[in-house]
């Protein structure tokens, strides 16, 4: 099955919106396979944002992003990392329909609360750069965990 690296940042960790941004994730059908809160050093966060370097913005998302910790997640399930780019909303706030996460709790770029991979190859290396424990394994057999 297909995987994406969320992230709650720290303005989504300061706000208390970790079991909000969760439950959407669950309640959608997706799974969870890791979870931990990090306080990410710069250096890490350089790496996981390689592909921005350069931008004039850069050494404030470095900062913004270092501020506090994050929740960083591994979520499985079908059309993973385009769902979960869907569920987030556009990267500027503004732009996100009401009903995405940025759409309901973000008004600015520089303050959008939530990261999601945005393809499947970035996902794979977001995942081993923020997990490389590895996730982890189990069989979601919803039935089992209602029903006795
Ligand atoms: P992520 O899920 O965080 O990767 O966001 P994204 O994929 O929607 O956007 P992108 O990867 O292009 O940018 C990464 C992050 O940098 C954004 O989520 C913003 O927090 C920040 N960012 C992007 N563009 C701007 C900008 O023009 N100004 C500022 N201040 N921040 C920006
Ligand atoms: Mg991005």
């Amino acid at each position: 099955a297909e995987r994406t690296y969320i992230m709650v940042k720290p303005d989504g960790v300061q706000r208390g919106l970790v079991g909000n941004i969760i439950g959407r994730f669950e309640g959608r059908g997706f799974k969870l396979i890791a979870l931990k809160l990090v306080h990410a050093t710069p250096e890490h966060l350089e790496k996981h944002y390689e592909d921005l370097e350069g931008k004039p913005f850069f050494p404030g998302l470095i900062k913004y992003m270092a501020a506090g910790p994050v929740v960083a997640m591994v979520w499985e399930g079908l059309d993973a990392v385009k769902t979960g780019r869907a569920m987030l909303g556009a990267t500027n706030p503004l732009a996100s329909a009401p009903g995405t996460i940025r759409g309901d709790f973000a008004l600015a770029v520089g303050r959008n609360i939530c990261h999601g991979s945005d393809s499947v190859e970035n996902a794979e290396k977001e995942i081993k750069l923020w997990f490389p424990e590895g996730t982890v394994q189990y069989t979601h057999d919803l039935a089992g965990w209602i029903f006795e």
